[in-house]
C-alpha cells in the first residue's frame, strides 16, 4: 500500500472525491481500530489542513479521546454535554458555524472557531464520534456532513 497521501487542490466535491478512495486503501486490509482512526484523522487534516481532527470514543456514559491530529484536546466529555456530547445524544450530524453561538460548547482551544461532529454508528449503536474543529468561522457545510458520513461509514465495513 502507498504510504503517501496525493493531496489535491480543487473544491470541496474534488478533494473529497479525490480523498475517499485513499482512504479506503489506507484501511484495506488492516483491521486494527487504532491504526484505521489515526489513519483516517490524519488523510482528513492532511488534505484540508483543519486545525483539529479526532475521534472520540464511547466509554460508558462519557467520551474519551481517540486517535487525533491537532494540538492537544480535553480527554473526557459526559453525554449531551458539548457538540460532541450533544451529536451522540441526538445520534446525528452537527454543524456549528460559530462555536461561541453554540450552548454548552466546550472549548478545547479558544482558536476553534466552527466545528463539525459526526456520530460513528454500527447497527444502528453509537460507538464515538468524528470531531473536525477549523480556526475559520463559517467551514462546514451539508457537503461536509455528506462525505464524512460516508468516510466514517468505511470504519464499519
Ligand atoms: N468542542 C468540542 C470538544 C472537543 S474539542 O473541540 C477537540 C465539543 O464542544 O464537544
Amino acid at each position: 500500500m502507498a504510504e503517501d497521501l496525493h493531496i489535491i487542490q480543487g473544491s470541496k466535491e474534488e478533494q473529497y472525491q479525490a480523498l475517499i478512495p485513499q482512504i479506503k486503501g489506507l484501511l484495506t486490509g488492516e483491521n486494527n481500530l487504532v491504526a484505521n482512526l489515526a489513519n483516517m484523522a490524519a488523510a482528513l487534516k492532511e488534505q484540508f489542513g483543519w486545525f483539529w481532527v479526532g475521534f472520540y470514543l464511547v466509554d460508558q456514559n462519557e467520551l474519551v479521546l481517540g486517535p487525533f491530529q491537532g494540538p492537544v484536546a480535553c480527554t473526557r466529555i459526559q453525554k449531551g454535554r458539548g457538540v460532541c456530547g450533544t451529536s451522540w445524544t441526538q445520534e446525528k450530524t452537527l454543524i456549528v458555524p460559530d462555536v461561541e453561538k453554540f450552548p454548552g460548547h466546550i472549548a478545547c482551544s479558544s482558536l476553534s472557531k466552527s466545528e463539525i461532529v459526526v456520530p460513528l454508528i454500527n447497527e444502528g449503536q453509537i460507538w464515538g464520534v468524528l470531531d473536525v474543529d477549523s480556526s475559520e468561522y463559517n467551514q462546514f457545510n451539508e457537503t461536509d456532513q455528506l462525505y464524512l458520513e460516508q468516510i466514517v461509514a468505511l470504519l464499519n465495513d
